[in-house]
C-alpha cells in the first residue's frame, strides 16, 4: 500500500498535487531545487486551505493535519529514498525531465511507481531512460488541482496494468475522476483542446470574427465555461504554442500547424495572464474581461 508520495517541483501544479495528497493523509515530501519556491508553495497551500475552510469544505484541524503531512526537501536523492510513488511536476522541458527520471530510477525504491504530470512529453520516452519503464506512467492533473476533478492517466508503451490499476485507485482516493488513455502526442486532453484553441486563433487571424464574438459563440453556444481565447490566455500562449508544436511534429500532419498569429504573439512576449496581455488585457486583481487594444 502506498502511503508516502514525493512530489518533484513546487510550482503551480506541484503545490496543488502536494495539497490533495496531504489532505487525504499521505505523507508528502515536496521537492524543488529552490527552497524559496517550496516555502511559497506551502504558503499557497495554506491560503488555499483557508479558502476551503471559509466554504465549510474542511476544518481548521484538517488543514493543520494536512500541512503537517508535508515535508520540504531540496535534495532529490534524499527526498525520494522511501517513496512508494513519485509524481514529477517540474518545468516542462524534455532534457530536464529525462535527467530527473534517470535520478529517480537511481534513488527511489526499486518498486516505486514513477509518475509524471507532463502535459505533452511522451511517457514512453521518459520511461525509456529508466530501468523500470513498466512502472512509469502519466498522471496528468488539471489546474487548479484541488478543484479540478479529472486525472488523465497515460499508459506508456510498457506500463504494467497493475501500475495503471494502482494509479486509478489512488486518484479515486484523492476524490478525483481518473480517465485512462494511451501515450500518443497530446494524449486526449491537449490533442482535442489545442486544435480548438488554434482554430479560434486562426478565425481571429483571418478576420472571421473578433475576440469577444469568438469567445461568446463558444461560451453561449457550446456551454463552455470560458471561451477558447480566454482559456489560451490562462494557459499561457507560449505553452499552447509548444503543445501545438508537439502535435505537429508528432503526427506530421499540417492540421496541427500553429496559427502564425499565435507564433507572432509569443515572439512579441504577449503570453496572456502571466505577461499581463494576450487576447485580453489582464490587470492585477481585476476580473473584467477587457479585449487587448490590438484586437479592437
Ligand atoms: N500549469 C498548468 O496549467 C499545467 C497543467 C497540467 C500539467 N502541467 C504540467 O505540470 C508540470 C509543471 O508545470 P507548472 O505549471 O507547475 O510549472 P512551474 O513553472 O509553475 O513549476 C515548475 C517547478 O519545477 C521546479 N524545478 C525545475 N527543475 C527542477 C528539478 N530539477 N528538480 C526539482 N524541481 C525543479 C521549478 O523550480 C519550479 O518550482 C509541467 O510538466 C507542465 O506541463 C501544467
Amino acid at each position: 500500500m502506498i502511503d508516502k508520495v514525493s512530489v518533484i517541483g513546487a510550482g503551480t501544479m506541484g503545490n496543488g498535487i502536494a495539497h490533495v495528497f496531504a489532505q487525504q493523509g499521505f505523507k508528502v515530501t515536496l521537492i524543488d531545487v529552490s527552497r524559496p519556491q517550496i516555502d511559497k508553495a506551502i504558503s499557497n497551500i495554506t491560503k488555499n486551505f483557508d479558502r476551503q475552510i471559509a466554504k465549510g469544505a474542511v476544518t481548521e484541524e484538517q488543514k493543520d493535519k494536512a500541512i503537517s503531512n508535508i515535508t520540504p526537501e531540496t535534495d532529490l536523492a534524499k527526498g525520494v529514498a522511501d517513496a512508494g510513488l513519485v509524481v514529477e511536476a517540474a518545468t516542462e522541458n524534455v532534457s530536464l525531465k529525462l535527467n530527473i527520471f534517470e535520478q529517480l530510477d537511481q534513488f527511489a525504491p526499486k518498486d516505486a511507481i514513477l509518475a509524471t504530470n507532463t502535459s505533452s512529453i511522451s511517457i514512453t520516452k521518459i520511461g525509456a531512460v529508466t530501468n523500470r519503464p513498466t512502472r512509469v506512467i502519466g498522471m496528468h492533473f488539471m489546474n487548479p488541482v484541488p478543484i479540478m476533478k479529472l486525472v488523465e492517466i497515460i499508459n506508456g508503451y510498457a506500463t504494467d496494468k497493475e501500475v495503471t490499476d494502482t494509479i486509478v485507485s489512488l486518484s479515486k482516493q484523492l476524490g478525483k475522476i481518473p480517465c485512462v488513455v494511451n501515450d500518443y502526442p497530446g494524449f486526449i486532453a491537449n490533442r482535442i483542446l489545442m486544435p480548438m484553441i488554434n482554430e479560434a486563433i486562426c478565425s481571429l487571424y483571418e478576420g472571421v470574427a473578433g475576440v469577444e464574438e469568438i469567445d461568446t459563440v463558444m461560451k453561449l453556444g457550446m456551454a463552455h465555461p470560458m471561451g477558447p481565447l480566454q482559456l489560451a490566455d490562462f494557459i499561457g500562449l507560449d505553452v499552447c504554442l509548444s503543445i501545438l508544436n508537439v502535435l505537429h511534429d508528432g503526427f506530421g500532419n499540417p492540421k496541427y500547424a500553429p496559427s502564425p498569429l499565435l507564433v507572432n504573439m509569443v515572439m512579441a512576449g504577449k503570453l496572456g495572464v502571466k505577461s499581463g496581455e494576450g487576447f485580453y488585457k489582464h490587470t492585477g486583481g481585476s476580473k473584467d474581461l477587457v479585449v487587448s487594444s490590438r484586437f479592437l
